[in-house]
């Protein structure tokens, strides 16, 4: 289950970072695409419910896995040396747990707009969309906000290093050949994944994508 909700939410990841890779196409190929978005109507909030109904099981049977582990083996070890588990697989619950945080405060940031009240007063383009090309760039253009959004797409890195490959495993799709390659894809994949959602906020602050819009 872990694994599943877990593909799930990959989907939406890359899903997510083509959609806002359309900032550097410009305003319109942005405000449309989230427009085209609204438009969907009650599919979108299935989708929205699906994704939250993914995001609750893929923690809670976390939660469970950990607890059988742990009652696997109620005596702790003398020495942990470890031996194959890498850093991003032992710290799987932290960087998760700092997704989540980042998840929460990202939609207050940009989908409930109240993070950042001033990006509420935006007014809407020419052709009557949503300008939200213009609030993500007010939005990044503050470091802090910036700097946290990449830390949080730093670990969200780290989470996928191992979370893309390590659901094969878990669905029983490798085999000893596979493996070590699998590991391989999963950091490239991760990475790419992080380089294309940071390049936003950096973008942003370097000056190379300017708001539609005064503020
Ligand atoms: C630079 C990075 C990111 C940018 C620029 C960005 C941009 C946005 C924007 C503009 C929206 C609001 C869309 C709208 O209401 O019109 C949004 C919604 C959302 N984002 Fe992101 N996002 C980023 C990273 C992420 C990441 C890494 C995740 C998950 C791990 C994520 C999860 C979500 C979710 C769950 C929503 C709500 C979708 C909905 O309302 O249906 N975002 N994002």
């Amino acid at each position: 289950m872990v694994a599943v909700t877990g593909l799930v939410l990959l989907g939406f990841v890359i899903g997510h970072l083509l959609g806002n890779l359309q900032i550097f196409l410009g305003p319109d190929w942005i405000n449309s695409y989230a427009e085209h978005l609204r438009d969907l109507g009650p599919l979108l909030w299935f989708v929205r419910a699906f994704l939250l109904v993914n995001v609750v099981a893929h923690i809670y049977y976390t939660i469970r896995l950990t607890i059988d582990n742990r009652r696997a083996r109620p005596n702790a070890y003398a020495q942990k040396d470890y031996v194959k588990a890498s850093f991003a697989s032992r710290y799987m619950w932290l960087s998760g747990l700092v997704v989540l945080a980042f998840i929460i405060y990202h939609l207050a940031h940009f989908t409930l707009v109240v993070a950042d009240p001033r990006l509420a007063t935006l007014k809407l383009d020419a052709l009557q969309r949503h300008d939200v090309y213009s609030m993500m760039v007010y939005g990044f253009r503050n470091v802090i906000v910036s700097a946290f959004y990449v830390l949080a797409m730093f670990l969200l890195m780290l989470h996928l290093t191992h979370g893309a490959s390590s659901f094969f495993q878990s669905l029983g799709w490798n085999d000893k050949t596979m493996t070590p390659h699998l590991a391989r894809w999963g950091r490239v994949f991760a990475w790419l994944i992080f380089i294309g959602y940071v390049s936003i906020p950096l973008a942003v602050l370097l000056g190379l994508v300017q708001p539609a819009q005064p503020l």
